[in-house]
Order: C-alpha cells, then sequence, then structure tokens
C-alpha cells in the first residue's frame, strides 16, 4: 500500500502475525494491535507489506515482512520495519527499503529517517541504502531487565 490509507483488518492481522514473531521481546520494540490501528486511524500513517515470494500479497496470503511509516509534509519516518524470522537473509528487507524509498519519491518526500537500537543487526542493511547516522540518544530503550539502550537516529536524504 502506498501513501495514507485507511486501515484494513485484514492487513493489520497480517501486521500482527508479523510482528509476533519478528521482535526479540527482550527490548520491547513490538507494538501492539491498538498501537498499528491507533497510528493508522491518524491518517498521516502507512504500510508497506511483502509476500515471502517477493512481492505485495494476494488476498488471503500471509505477509512475510512489513513497514509501518509516517508521512510529515516532506518527512517520512520509518516506525516499524520487520521481516518474519522465517523469510530472512533472502533480500526481502532490502526490497522492501527500495520499494519504500521509490514510494516516498513518487509522493516527493525528501528526507526518510529511522530510529534504530544501538546494536541492532539491521544497520549494515540500513547503511548499504543510503541511510547516515545522524544522531544519538543515550539509554533510549529501556529493556525488560531494566538496562538501557540508546538509540541511533539515521536519515536518508532523497536526491
Ligand atoms: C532487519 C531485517 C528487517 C532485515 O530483513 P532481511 O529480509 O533479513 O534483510 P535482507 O535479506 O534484505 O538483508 C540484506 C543485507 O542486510 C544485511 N543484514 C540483514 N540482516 C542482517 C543480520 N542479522 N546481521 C548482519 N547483516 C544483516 C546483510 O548485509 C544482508 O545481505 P546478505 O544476506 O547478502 O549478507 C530483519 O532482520 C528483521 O526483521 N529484524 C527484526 C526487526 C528489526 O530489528 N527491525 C529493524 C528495526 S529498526
Amino acid at each position: 500500500m502506498a501513501g495514507p490509507v485507511p486501515m484494513i483488518h485484514d492487513d493489520l492481522d497480517r501486521i500482527m502475525a508479523v510482528m509476533n514473531t519478528a521482535f526479540d521481546p527482550a527490548f520491547g520494540e513490538a507494538w501492539t494491535r491498538a498501537q498499528v490501528e491507533g497510528a493508522l486511524l491518524m491518517g498521516n500513517c502507512h504500510y508497506q507489506l511483502i509476500a515471502a515470494d517477493g512481492n505485495r500479497p494476494m488476498d488471503g496470503e500471509t505477509a512475510a515482512g512489513f513497514a509501518l511509516l509516517r508521512t510529515v509534509l516532506e518527512e517520512e519516518e520509518l516506525l516499524l520495519f520487520a521481516i518474519d524470522p522465517r523469510w530472512r537473509r533472502q533480500g526481502l528487507g532490502t526490497k522492501l527499503l527500495q520499494w519504500i524509498d521509490s514510494d516516498a519519491r513518487s509522493r516527493g518526500i525528501r528526507r526518510i529517517l529511522l530510529e534504530m537500537r544501538h546494536g541492532n543487526s539491521a544497520e549494515s542493511l540500513y547503511k548499504a541504502h543510503g541511510f547516515d547516522r545522524i544522531g544519538l540518544r543515550p539509554n533510549y530503550y529501556r529493556l525488560r531487565d531494566g538496562a538501557c539502550i540508546d538509540a541511533i537516529t539515521f536519515c536518508n536524504i532523497l536526491a
């Protein structure tokens, strides 16, 4: 799905199925269904789904990954980005980032921002796709065990 869209309950199910497998509970990064639904109802959030074959999922087909994004004027914020562990290291994350990039460009977006837990292995993927580190928020994430981890902010300036 490209651009702000009304929430579709089947898609919310598909997003949550990936959400519930993709994020390590130790880090508390996964959103609840109500949080995703609330974001999509705000009107400036949208999402993209990818199937295991690298295409958009067909009706009734499970998603292998999703991205949740928020548009603010000429900026796009990548709020959540995940691939089901069963389908990782097969290029799906790369493809989803490419879709995000081209969709953003088609809507005149100038920058894509994201925030990542320090040490997340997604960093190499982001860097390979034009994201540069622009900031650090010390102790931003609080883990289940009480430990804190810095957040790193990345920006991809779309030429
Ligand atoms: C980050 C994530 C979306 C990557 O999805 P993916 O489909 O496995 O990514 P790709 O297959 O396109 O990976 C492309 C490249 O990125 C790098 N990469 C991806 N995952 C990596 C990992 N766990 N460790 C090291 N490098 C990794 C590699 O260079 C990889 O190329 P290679 O497989 O040829 O070595 C997935 O690991 C995920 O869902 N993680 C949990 C959720 C999360 O942390 N999301 C990001 C929040 S900011």
